[in-house]
């Protein structure tokens, strides 16, 4: 593959290859000395229409632990202010010749129409409500990494699936590498035809929560809906929110995952993001790891002259 556009598409062996090679580049950011050449002389672009901790951080940490010179671009003081489309933005950074673009755009197939348009590797960093592949395979390295397998492990993906690239690109791994996922939101943060994904649909968090091996919090985007669609905080807290008592109807050994940023007292409760089932700073190790191993993956395939 000359991009990574998606989960979808990619074959089980390809998402196992990916995984194994972050595991080397686990014990590699864990060296004093960290940096790797695979990259050296090669130009990587983070090219983010929308804020980023994790994401952003993690691909300019991973891009230079392989030598790569990594190029952070400023969208809020670029010329898409003055109005300067996204594939004009593409192809004017296209000219300086990078080998690798990572973007992160506020809609759903605008990575998919950048990489059409320019000449170097580009990788999915979050379009829209669409998928965040890194997201997925760092969930799945950290899943692995403590459950030995993810092959008949329950996850039950809580919250906000409605707008989640999260969801989605975790639901199309897990049942590639034969997990059984369950899904627990409110009726109108669930997206319609959802259950063709090949998960169980619940209302109900103990009812969603019960033999989940990995419970998996979503963050509740406000900024993405209007009006009366938005959940009263306390409300939603009350019958949706991860605490003590709900957990207690997972598996006695259930992990607690949320891919940040996680809004504590809403989807989860501060003593459980905080407590001993709790995998939430684990998953962002993962995801430097996870970066160099999509990268790394990638690099085999630039040109070499
Ligand atoms: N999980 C995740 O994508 O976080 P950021 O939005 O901070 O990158």
């Amino acid at each position: 593959h000359r991009h990574l556009l998606g989960i979808e598409g990619l074959q089980p062996q390809d998402i196992l290859m990916l995984l194994d090679r972050a595991e080397a580049a686990v014990e590699i950011s864990r060296q004093v000395e960290k940096k790797k050449s695979v990259l050296r002389g090669r130009t990587q672009i983070n090219l983010f229409f929308e804020a980023s901790t994790r994401t952003q951080s993690s691909f300019e940490i991973a891009g230079k632990r392989l030598g790569a010179d990594v190029m952070n671009m400023s969208v809020s003081s670029s010329s898409v202010k003055k109005g300067e489309t996204l594939i004009d933005t593409a192809a004017t950074l296209n000219a300086m010749h990078p080998d690798i673009i990572v973007v992160r755009h506020h809609a759903a197939g605008a990575v998919h129409l950048l990489a059409q348009k320019v000449g170097c590797s580009v990788i999915n960093a979050g379009d829209g409500a669409h998928e965040h592949p890194t997201q997925a395979l760092l969930d799945a390295l950290t899943i692995r990494r403590h459950k030995g397998k993810i092959a008949r492990l329950t996850v039950t993906i809580c919250g906000d699936i409605l707008h989640s690239r999260v969801a989605r690109s975790n639901i199309i791994l897990l049942n590639a590498l034969g997990a059984r996922v369950k899904v627990v939101a409110p009726a109108t943060l669930l997206p319609s035809g959802i259950e063709q994904m090949g998960v169980e649909v619940c209302r109900d968090m103990r009812q969603g929560l019960d033999g989940a091996d990995i419970v998996m919090m979503l963050r509740l985007q406000r900024e993405r809906m209007s009006g009366a669609f938005i959940p009263s905080v306390r409300e939603y807290f009350r019958y949706y929110g991860l605490d003590r008592e709900k957990l207690s109807a997972a598996k006695p050994d259930a992990l607690v995952m949320h891919p940040g940023p996680m809004n504590r007292g809403v989807e989860i409760d501060p003593e459980i993001a905080d407590g001993p089932q709790s995998l939430i700073r684990e998953q962002v190790e993962m995801g430097v790891a996870v970066r160099m191993a999509v990268l790394e993956a990638l690099a085999a395939h630039l040109p070499t002259r």
